[in-house]
């Protein structure tokens, strides 16, 4: 797809140097966007994100200087270039101490017109690219932005740097969304391994036979399949950070290895048996209770402990109410400069946003935010466009849960199918009856079939028949 020329917004009372201004600027590839003085530039500067404005310092109704300050309002590294009359020298130089990027004298002639403005876009777009690339670094660097000002988030970016320093296992604590990833970033790129690799392995997102050679590699000829020798996570992050995501997730079988490794930084490749020492610092994550999986006997206690050593709790949302509005500023900052729109939250869509729970944290303020300014066809972002359920409807849902409840509790057959024949009213039934009790029998042998089937005084092999018919 070719690109859209670039949009120069030409300010000019004289109609006829108009023309010809606009005739020039075309032949050279701009789109012009005319306005006969300021309040016809003033309309313009709503409505386009022109990439120059120039304007000539005489205008009608008003002065060239009056359509500079809005210009710089609306946006305050556009650029803007001033048209003067012969002798106008000192209105130039004024006009560039209020921030005009040139001027050009009249008459003006049109070859030096373009070469002006070529530069003058140029430079704003290389301004932006510079910006971009400013921010792709520090993130790169590792040193993410994070937003926030409650006190609880102060004491955690107080974790991060004091974990910064020191090479000390981390065990980051905190409801999806809420930001653990980026703690992990944060650590990693203050710490003195920052030039070394961050290297992320989602526990719960990679299938339980795969994990381990994942993290600690293979040799040639390990399984059918290992064709080459391949290096797991562990040792791709030797001098960085290994960041262990989910790791309530890791199964138990695993989770040895993974101590032992962590404790020794020294592990072997699955199918090899030389042992490898590894320089690596580990930052685990989880959303879930680490505590109670330990009491449940689902996550080894060594290894909890170990990872323990330095816990870092990263709030839910619901709990920082006063960083709502920061967070929103800057996520509406971020998408509209993706999206090149430029908005504002009205006071009542603040409003909404602090009244809402956040049960998806940062990630649900994030994304709400993405699709209202997506919405947002004016310059404000309106509690409309948020989508937000708001907290009376919320209740007025649970409060339709709540009359569902009460039905069944007074008749707790109300949810079962009682139509047609009896026959097929009897073997729904007992299916159900049978699913339910075998279901209850396997949570009470946490899973042992044959420790089920006993207690159920069945045959193993109709139990299994069973858990296959109900798909259990
Ligand atoms: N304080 C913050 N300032 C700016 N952006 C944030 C902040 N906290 C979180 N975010 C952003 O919110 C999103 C979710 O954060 P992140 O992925 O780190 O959360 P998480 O706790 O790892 O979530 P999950 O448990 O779902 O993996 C990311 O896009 C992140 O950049
Ligand atoms: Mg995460």
């Amino acid at each position: 797809m070719a690109q859209a020329p670039p949009e120069i917004l030409l300010v000019e009372d004289k109609e006829s140097l108009r023309r010809m201004l606009r005739l020039a600027l075309e032949q050279g590839g701009y789109a012009v966007v005319e306005a006969a003085g300021f309040t016809d530039a003033a309309a313009a500067l709503r409505d386009h994100r022109p990439a120059l404005v120039l304007s000539d310092l005489r205008l009608g109704d008003g002065d060239g200087f009056g359509v500079l300050r809005q210009a710089k309002d609306a946006d305050p590294d556009i650029p803007v270039v001033v048209m003067t009359a012969y002798g106008g020298v000192e209105d130039a130089v004024r006009a560039m101490r209020e921030g005009a990027l040139d001027f050009i004298a009249k008459p003006v002639d049109p070859d030096h017109l373009l070469l002006l403005a070529g530069r003058a876009i140029e430079q704003r777009r290389l301004l932006t690219e510079n910006f971009l690339l400013r921010e792709e670094l520090a993130a790169r660097r590792g040193v993410p932005h994070i937003i926030g000002e409650h006190e609880s988030l102060r004491k955690v970016l107080q974790n991060v740097q004091r974990a910064a320093g020191s090479d000390t296992t981390i065990l980051i604590e905190g409801e999806s969304g809420t930001g653990k990833e980026l703690v992990a970033h944060a650590v990693h790129g203050l710490s003195a391994r920052s030039n070394g690799p961050f290297v992320a392995i989602n526990c719960a997102a990679i299938p339980e036979n795969l994990l381990e050679t994942e993290l600690f590699g293979y040799e040639k000829g390990a399984f059918t399949g290992a064709a080459q020798r391949k290096p797991g996570k562990f040792e791709v992050a030797h001098r960085g950070t290994l960041f262990l995501d989910e790791i309530g997730d890791m199964p138990l079988a695993l989770q040895a290895k993974m101590l032992r490794a962590i404790e020794e930084r020294r592990f072997e490749r699955v199918g090899g048996n030389a042992p490898l020492q590894v320089d690596v610092r580990v930052v685990a994550a989880t959303n879930r209770h680490l505590k109670q999986m330990v009491a449940a006997k689902r996550f080894r206690e060594d290894l909890y402990f170990r990872l323990s050593v330095f816990p870092i709790v990263v709030p839910p949302l619901r709990e920082r109410p006063t960083d709502i509005p920061l967070l929103a500023q800057h996520f509406i900052e971020r998408f509209g400069r993706d999206l090149k729109k430029r908005v504002t939250l009205t006071p009542a869509a603040i409003e909404h946003l602090c009244a809402y729970s956040w049960p998806g944290n940062i990630r649900e303020l994030q994304n709400c935010l993405e699709r209202a300014l997506i919405l947002a066809e004016g310059e404000t972002i309106q509690p409309m466009h948020l989508q937000l359920q708001t907290i009376s409807e919320r209740a007025a849902s649970e409060d339709t849960l709540r009359d569902v409840v009460t039905a069944l509790a007074a008749n707790p057959y109300a949810a079962f199918d009682w139509s047609g024949p009896l026959a097929d009213v009897s073997r729904r039934a007992l299916n159900e009856a049978e699913k339910y009790r075998i279901r209850q029998a396997l949570d009470e042998a946490a899973g042992d079939r044959a420790r089920a089937a006993e207690a159920l005084q069945v045959p193993m092999r109709f139990l299994q028949a069973k858990i296959k018919d109900f798909g259990l």
